[in-house]
């Protein structure tokens, strides 16, 4: 169904070469598959470049002179093309060192100022994200309620969560696509559905998995925050960027006093991280305009992630079922997708994978000597046990392509898989 979405060879192509190190560890100067983009993306060649010269810059961007004006147009561009990523037409853009910080400051200041007994979010959650509702819950006295996950679709249906809301809800929290299941929420309907319950309610999502996968859109989906961090979305570490609608912007929180009431900036800003976020933005529309005749910045790159999501799913579809020549992951022996999603309209390009009965760590191990890395999601993890508990599951492997790869890099993968799995016959 998906496989007329796939990218032409030779935009492939193009497309690897934009980005460092797609088919091989500069280390070790082996090929590899690198399936743990989860952990952190491929980088853009120009986004990790647009940097350094930045820095070298000791000019303060806020002063009137040529290079200051300079620098100063470049964190001006950036911030922009942070709305544009989260079609913010209006709201404030808060930045801290990476996308858990953004998440916890959004999280304490929704508590310290709203009214209610309770606070909700979903069993599915980051630790970043549910430890910043469970941590501000437990300071301030409020029942914590959490909304289970659904083996059916790897997520949590909007069902589930608004059966917990109620006009006592001091917010809602929840994350766009799952980094262990790959499972995306329908974040217009919940929201939709939530505010039927408590049309004021505040709704804060964790964006950072989605962000290289998919559309993030607040006009469409007018939640209060959101954050994504830039390096699990072709860019850098260093870090974290928020979106957060007008009311929660002005509601009081840490500020520099005599600064306007809805700003969230503490302290100078990094021209370099800019730069870097302007480059995500150029490649997304570049890829956006080999599709789409439309000029304006947002529209191609709405077409380039549109793009990006399609082509994935192309690879997810083989990744599930194969080909004549090499067999899906839904039918190798001894492996099993779990959970396993029929439906891949709300699917990011994630899979959760067990081997059944063998010792993940090992199935690491065993890929890495045939140069695919991935990673093991175990119930001994803090990132995972939650997770793999509302699955009744006791660990996996994560397997996290990205759209550099094609479908000849899933069948290298599939072809390792169906021998790593006979070998434990
Ligand atoms: C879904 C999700 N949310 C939040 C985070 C935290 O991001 P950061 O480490 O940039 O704060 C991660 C990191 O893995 C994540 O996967």
């Amino acid at each position: 169904m998906y496989e007329k979405e796939l990218f032409s060879a030779e935009l492939q192509k193009e497309i690897k070469d934009r980005f460092y190190y797609v088919d091989c560890d500069p280390h070790i100067g082996a090929k590899r598959l690198f399936f743990e983009n989860a952990g952190g993306s491929y980088r853009l060649k120009a986004a990790v470049e647009a940097g350094s010269d930045k820095d070298a810059y000791p000019d303060c961007p806020d002063r009137d002179h040529h290079s200051a004006r300079w620098l100063n147009d470049i964190l001006n561009r950036g911030m922009e093309d942070i709305r544009v990523i989260f079609n913010a037409k209006s709201g404030v853009i808060a930045t801290d060192l990476t996308a858990t910080q953004v998440m916890f400051n959004m999280v304490r200041t929704i508590v310290q100022n709203v009214e209610g007994t309770n606070m909700v979010t979903t069993a599915l959650e980051h630790p970043s994200a549910f430890d910043a509702v469970n941590y501000y819950a437990d300071k301030y006295g409020k029942e914590l309620r959490v909304a289970d996950t659904s083996n059916e679709t790897g997520g949590v249906e909007a069902e589930d969560i608004v059966k917990l809301i109620d006009r006592d809800t001091v917010l809602l929290s929840v994350m766009h696509a799952s980094n262990f299941s790959g499972a995306a929420m329908n974040i217009e309907k919940i929201v939709r559905m939530a505010r039927d319950i408590k049309p004021d309610l505040y709704i804060v999502v964790d964006g950072v998995q989605h962000a290289a996968h998919g559309i993030f859109d607040v006009e469409k989906a007018p939640v209060d925050g959101m954050n994504f961090g830039p390096y699990k979305f072709f860019g850098c570490r260093g870090i974290g960027v928020g979106y957060l609608s007008d009311r929660l912007a002005n509601l009081p929180h840490h500020k520099v006093i005599r600064k306007p009431q809805n700003e969230w900036r503490l302290g100078s800003p990094v021209p370099m991280q800019m730069a870097s976020i302007t480059e995500i933005v150029n490649y997304v529309c570049w890829l956006g305009s080999r599709f789409t005749q439309s000029q304006g910045r947002r529209e191609l790159f709405e077409e380039g992630m549109k793009r990006i999501g399609l082509h994935e799913k192309g690879l997810l579809e083989r990744m599930l079922d194969g080909t004549e020549s090499v067999p899906g992951l839904r039918h190798i022996s001894g492996v099993k997708v779990c959970p396993d999603c029929r439906d891949l309209t709300n699917r990011d390009l994630i899979v959760p994978v067990v081997f059944e009965g063998a010792d993940h760590g090992e199935i690491v191990k065993e890929y890495e000597r045939r140069g695919v890395i991935l990673r093991e999601t175990p119930m001994s993890s803090m990132f995972f046990d939650r997770i793999l508990g509302s699955f009744g599951m006791d660990g996996a492997l994560r397997v996290s392509p990205l759209h550099c790869h094609g479908a000849e890099d899933i069948d290298e993968y599939l072809k390792i898989t169906k021998e790593i799995a006979e070998s434990l016959r």
